[in-house]
């Protein structure tokens, strides 16, 4: 029997955990407080930013949300950024990204104080990551280790593959993997669009992560018996349904749980982690500021 990891359980039980910090920190006068920052009008950059606002309501965080118009001046987010780092109330301060074309997205996250980059995606942050020092490990995949480590998938020597090189999701990925530390220990095979014969590389996997952003690009053809799948992709694509679309992932899941004995659905997989591992940073960003 294949075991669907179910993502919005194990995405419940670390909000469940969080009470109890969120509870110390306010009986000595602090509330962790996140600022997300939205300078886009994609339907799915708004939708997740406003999933990130409620997820800090129900747990006890105080949201800030600031939006920006798309066509404002680059400075406009630069002013805001700087504006958030200088405030004492706010411990974690998160942009959506992407960011519009004429707003340099890396000078963006630079600008963020790292010790409010809840994100993890500050130079000095994925810096830290990759020498194993990380102080805030970037949310997919920390949820991702989260969730091999609930379904008991011991990475310790495993081959894992990881298909998509993003800042966001791919690389981290690597560099958890590999790291010399509970959840890492794999020998790891980072994927891309110009590999050649990616379904050797995949067939050769103990554990694939799906995180290119290909709709349904990984099918059980591509995968051997027994393999634990981790399905990062949220695509929207057009479909006969009330909202126009439905939402897929990078991994054709049915032919792929015949072959797996551990896979993630698409909603209600990799997605609720993101967010919950969001608000342990906000609350260890929160934590480490009350110090
Ligand atoms: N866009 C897609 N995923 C993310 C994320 O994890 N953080 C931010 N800031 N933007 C994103």
């Amino acid at each position: 029997m294949t075991h669907v990891i179910d993502g919005n359980a194990v995405a419940q039980r670390i909000r469940d955990g969080l009470g109890e910090a969120i509870e110390t920190l306010a009986a000595n006068g602090t509330t962790p407080t996140l600022a997300t920052v939205l300078m886009s009008d994609d339907p799915a950059s708004e939708t997740y930013v406003s999933m990130k606002q409620d997820d800090c309501e129900e747990v006890g965080i105080e949201a800030i949300d600031v939006e920006i118009d798309p066509d404002a001046p680059a400075e406009e987010l630069f002013e805001t950024v700087e504006e958030l780092n200088a405030d004492d109330d706010v411990d974690g301060i998160l942009v959506q990204m992407p960011v519009p074309d004429h707003v340099d997205q890396r000078a963006v996250l630079r600008a963020i104080d790292p010790e409010k980059d809840v994100d993890g995606f500050h130079p000095e942050n994925v810096g830290r990551l990759v020498a194993g020092d990380a102080r805030y490990k970037p949310c997919t995949p920390h949820g991702i280790q989260k969730l091999l480590e609930a379904a008991d998938v011991d990475t310790e020597g495993k081959d894992a593959v990881v298909v998509g090189r993003s800042d966001i999701v791919g690389k981290p990925m690597a560099n958890l993997f590999i790291q010399k530390a509970p959840g890492g220990n794999a020998t790891t095979t980072v994927c891309h669009s110009r590999t050649e014969d990616l379904a050797a590389k995949t067939r050769a996997a103990d554990i694939v992560v799906a995180a290119a952003g290909v709709p349904e690009m990984i099918d059980g053809s591509m995968l051997s018996d027994g393999v634990v799948v981790i399905d990062v992709g949220i695509n929207r694509v057009d479909a006969d349904t009330e909202k126009g679309y439905e939402l897929v992932g990078d991994v054709d899941f049915e032919s792929a749980k015949e072959k797996a004995s551990a896979i993630t659905p698409v909603p209600g997989g990799v997605g609720p982690m993101t967010r919950a591992m969001l608000l342990y940073n906000t609350v260890k960003a929160a934590g480490s500021r009350a110090d």
